[in-house]
């Protein structure tokens, strides 16, 4: 049997992980990284556990107690905050947002290959709108390489609607996608 639960300092290893084996992405700017970079960005990664404007969770086998499956989540505000040009943010037509500007970007979702087609990434998307509802925010925002078609249909199915295709900060194209609660 596999659990959801959010992810906490115990998780942190297996969140880093998540993101440095980098699979579905086919951007390989992390290998050139220094011991430096590397640090940082651990650091950055436990901000999804310790930021109240963000969180992590993970699914766990409950025999193995082996860590399967994983998302990462942003609850932001395009309004408020100062965004770079190139934020793919300021690339969505507006209409997409609500007025507030509050919405949840999710990212690096996994489940390990033995676990997959079970139905679990589709549960820790529907855990985000869960707690997205929870804060009164009703958007939910995430993007995927365009190859990804299989990620793209996922979304699809769960009611999101593709809103760009296109590159964002590199040339590899990216379709977004938005569902409203
Ligand atoms: C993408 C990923 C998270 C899907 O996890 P999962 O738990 O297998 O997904 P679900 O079981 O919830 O799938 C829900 C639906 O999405 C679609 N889907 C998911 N994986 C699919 C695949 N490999 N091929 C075709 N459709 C797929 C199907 O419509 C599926 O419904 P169905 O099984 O009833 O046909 C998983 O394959 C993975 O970890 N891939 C590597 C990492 C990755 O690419 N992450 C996304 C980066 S943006």
């Amino acid at each position: 049997m596999v659990v959801l639960k959010k992810a906490t300092r115990a998780e942190h290893d297996f969140l880093v992980w998540i993101d440095i084996q980098n699979e579905g992405c086919s951007s390989t700017y992390k290998d050139t990284w220094s011991s430096e970079n590397f640090e940082n960005h651990k650091k950055m990664i436990m901000q999804f556990i310790e930021d109240p404007n963000k969180l992590a969770y993970v699914l766990v086998d409950k025999e193995t107690k082996e860590n399967v499956g994983g998302i990462y989540a942003r609850f932001r505000n395009r309004i408020k905050e100062e965004l770079p040009r190139w934020s793919i943010f300021l690339n969505i037509d507006q209409s997409h947002f609500p007025g507030d500007g509050r919405f949840c970007e999710s990212f690096q979702l996994w489940v390990h290959p033995d676990y997959r087609r079970k139905g679990l990434a589709t549960k820790l998307k529907l855990k985000l709108e869960e707690e997205s509802l929870k804060r009164g925010i009703r958007t939910l925002y995430t993007h995927t390489e365009a190859t990804n078609t299989h990620v793209i249909e996922l979304n699809l199915k769960l009611g999101y609607f593709e809103v760009r295709k296109g590159p964002i900060w590199d040339d590899i194209p990216r379709v977004s996608l938005i569902k409203h609660l």
